[in-house]
């Protein structure tokens, strides 16, 4: 059967993603945040997995206004990178695992979580921010990537809960797939940030740190926090976070590993989380 080895969390700040992409990562303002990462690379190449189950937000590339589902699942064979502002980045293709992904739809919709299958999209800073931090910038991505999109742009997004308790409906999806596949999830997006408005560039170094302590060791606690919470406390990009709550739910609930932590603000306007989280095995 397959299993979840491991979860990775971390912010996707794009201007990391530009930083990697214009040569600029050696500049003092960048090391300070690749500095973060290096021990996550090295983990990364000893325990590359089969799939990476990557929860993450469109930033109204793949979905416009016109459309938006709560919960996306990429079930292509292969996605294409497009993004705004600085535009796709020259990053390779993402190959993903159209059986497993179909095998997770057809669990989760039977576990009541309404999914939208989608055949065809492309991805943005969103997925393939994090995927260079973890993996740097290879020719091809190491593994296949299962895309899955979560709408936390557009109001009403979906509960911490409802996100803390799909994540176990992965698990029990991957659980029951019949091959001995190695899966990793990950959590994107957050931490606290604000891109608009009087409060634009808050940043609020208590709560990220607190959001990861409960992560770790409370998850069932943090998932009743209401979204409002998240908007008031982390601004109203970090509602991003809920994303986290996924990745955690698919995990065990006890004995992880806290692999590697790291904090640090700021990256443009954002401050940058990230985690790794290992399964018992
Ligand atoms: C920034 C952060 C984001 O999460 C995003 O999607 C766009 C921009 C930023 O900090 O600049
Ligand atoms: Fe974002």
């Amino acid at each position: 059967m397959a299993h979840i080895s491991a979860s990775v969390y971390t912010s996707h700040v794009p201007a990391i993603g530009a930083a990697l992409d214009l040569g600029k990562s050696h500049e003092p303002y960048w090391q300070k945040v690749f500095t973060g990462y290096e021990f996550s690379k090295e983990w990364f190449k000893k325990n590359t997995p089969d799939v990476i189950f990557l929860v993450y937000n469109d930033h109204a590339n793949a979905f416009s206004l016109e459309m938006i589902p709560t919960f996306a699942i990429g079930c292509a064979a292969e996605f294409m990178p497009a993004d705004e502002g600085w535009g796709p980045r020259p990053v390779p293709k993402v190959i993903g695992h159209p059986e497993l992904a179909a095998h997770i739809a057809h669990s989760v919709i039977q576990d009541d979580f309404d999914l939208t299958i989608v055949n065809k999209m492309d991805v943005d800073h969103g997925l393939t921010v994090p995927l260079s931090l973890m993996c740097g910038q290879p020719q091809a991505w190491p593994c296949a990537v299962i895309p899955f999109a979560v709408n936390v742009v557009q109001y009403p997004v979906p509960s911490g809960r409802r996100c803390y308790n799909l994540g176990k409906a992965i698990r029990k999806a991957v659980e029951s797939y019949d091959e001995p596949l190695n899966v990793q999830i990950w959590g994107t997006g957050g931490m606290s940030h604000q891109l608009q408005g009087p409060r634009a560039g808050l940043i609020n170094k208590e709560f990220d740190q607190a959001f990861l302590d409960r992560l770790i060791a409370d998850p069932d606690g943090l998932a009743t926090m209401p979204h409002i919470d998240y908007v008031r406390e982390a601004g109203s990009e970090g509602i991003e976070l809920v994303m986290w709550l996924i990745a955690r739910g698919a995990m065990k609930d006890s004995g992880l590993k806290v692999v590697h932590r790291f904090y640090h603000v700021p990256a443009s306007n954002t401050a940058v989380g990230h985690l790794i989280l290992e399964n018992p095995s």
